[in-house]
């Protein structure tokens, strides 16, 4: 029986998770979705075209890999068919490879709206993707939710017309219950070929020995008990997350890459040791095109934190490094990591999440040397510049993990794998 693979942001979010799924894909016959939304934005770039995937797993742009949203995630109706349509449409057959758990829950205009409400009225504004992901696990986590199955019930209509009304209590706003029931009337038509029980499904996928990668979406540091709480999501991107998130087993997961940039990057709200908030950050963020895939928001950058990824390394059993963007900060001339932080006047390497300890830790950095010049073209380890290796072993030294993948430039092409897989 074969093991699933996890795919795991190790900081902020937006590492290049989906590059290497991608790159998984080449052999995975499976790939899951386990938690999160469409707040995701995973950008893979395919023979010179950039496709922005937000909730179907990036592993079906191989077009010979199942994907599978699973029961775990939270799912926009209206924003997963456009995005099948867009795959469609690009020749991914999309009817063959996607399967939708039964037990997702399924946001609704008012979770968008509450989301934007409960927002301005917030004590420490999050920065929120505004798409609805946390009211709905509120929903879920309150009983009242309305899952994929729902959408076929009888009494839907009841059910909406219930939620609605709490909305409205809560934002104020009027909402079009009638309106709303007929759209996801319509939306349940078109999914229904896709929708099943996963959790079935997966566990006879690795019966069957087949390879299976989790997806992760989000990040550790945004994990709702891990990371810098209030500024994370509602889900656990974490490793107990993809469990949870899809119904396999702790005995089922195999190998776990932790995805990092050879830099750090935040959107939203929330502490950021190593931020440069100075002329570096700026350059940093236009070299790595450092905006949101789905809000277009410019991110905040920084050094690599180690420390930091040692916390998340420790907290998801990763096993494998995939270190992207290092293309990127080889064209600075000189880098700096962050390897301790110093709070309030004593050196550590130990992360915490607790705000305050954040916000007093300064980052104790080494530097290495840059200007690594065009890397693209490198397909081994040995065929990197000197300095580009030196950057790469002090990161496996520091972490006590192998890295496996690097990405070096932008295409599906551009990554040198240290393993076999
Ligand atoms: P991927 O999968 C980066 C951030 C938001 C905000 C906080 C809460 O592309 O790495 P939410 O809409 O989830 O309630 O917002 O979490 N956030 C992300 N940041 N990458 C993501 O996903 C994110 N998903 C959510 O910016 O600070
Ligand atoms: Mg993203």
């Amino acid at each position: 029986m074969s093991k699933a693979s996890a795919v795991l942001g190790c900081f902020y979010g937006d590492e290049g998770k989906g590059r290497t799924t991608d790159y998984l894909a080449i052999k995975a016959e499976v790939s899951v979705r386990a938690t999160g939304g469409n707040n995701a934005g995973h950008s893979i770039v395919v023979n010179g075209h950039k496709f922005a995937m937000r909730l179907i797993p990036s592993g079906i742009l191989s077009n010979k890999t199942i994907a599978v949203i699973a029961n775990g995630v939270v799912l926009n109706p209206s924003v997963l068919i456009g995005e099948i349509n867009m795959l469609k449409e690009h020749g991914i057959d999309v009817d063959k490879w996607l399967k939708i758990s039964d037990k997702a829950h399924v946001i609704f205009p008012y979770h968008e709206e509450m989301d934007v409400y409960l927002e301005s009225k917030r004590h420490h504004p999050i920065g929120t993707t505004k798409n609805g992901i946390g009211p709905t696990y509120c929903d879920k986590y309150e009983r009242s939710g309305i899952r994929i199955e729902d959408l076929y019930r009888t009494d839907l209509k009841e059910r909406i017309t219930s939620r609605v009304r709490a909305a409205e209590k809560i934002t104020g706003e009027k909402f079009d219950a009638e309106k709303i029931y007929e759209d996801y009337k319509g939306y349940a038509e078109v999914l229904r070929p896709y929708v099943c029980d996963t959790v079935t499904l997966l566990h006879k996928y690795l019966k069957e020995d087949k390879y299976m990668v989790i997806e992760g979406a989000q990040a550790t540091l945004l994990d709702i008990d891990f990371g810098s709480y209030p500024y994370v999501t509602s889900s656990n991107p974490t490793i107990g997350g993809m469990l949870t998130g899809t119904g396999l087993s702790a005995h089922d997961i195999g190998d776990v890459f932790g995805v990092i940039k050879a830099y750090s990057s935040r959107v939203g709200e929330g502490p950021f040791v190593s931020e440069l908030k100075d002329e570096t950050g700026d350059l940093i963020r236009d070299l790595g095109h450092e905006y949101g895939t789905v809000t277009g928001r410019p991110r905040r950058c920084g050094w690599l934190d180690l420390v930091t990824v040692n916390y998340a390394v420790m907290l998801n059993g990763v096993n494998y490094i995939n270190l992207n963007h290092l293309d990127t900060i080889g064209k600075l001339p000189k880098i700096k990591v962050c390897v301790a932080y110093e709070v309030n006047g004593e050196v550590t390497r130990d992360f915490s999440t607790n705000e305050e300890f954040l916000k007093a830790a300064k980052p104790v950095y080494e530097e290495f040397e840059g200007n690594f010049g065009d890397i693209s073209k490198c397909k081994t380890f040995e065929e990197l510049p000197l300095a580009a290796q030196k950057y790469v072993r002090y990161i496996e030294e520091y972490t006590g993990t192998k890295v496996a993948l690097i990405g070096t430039g932008a295409e599906r092409e551009n990554m040198i794998v240290t393993i076999d897989l």
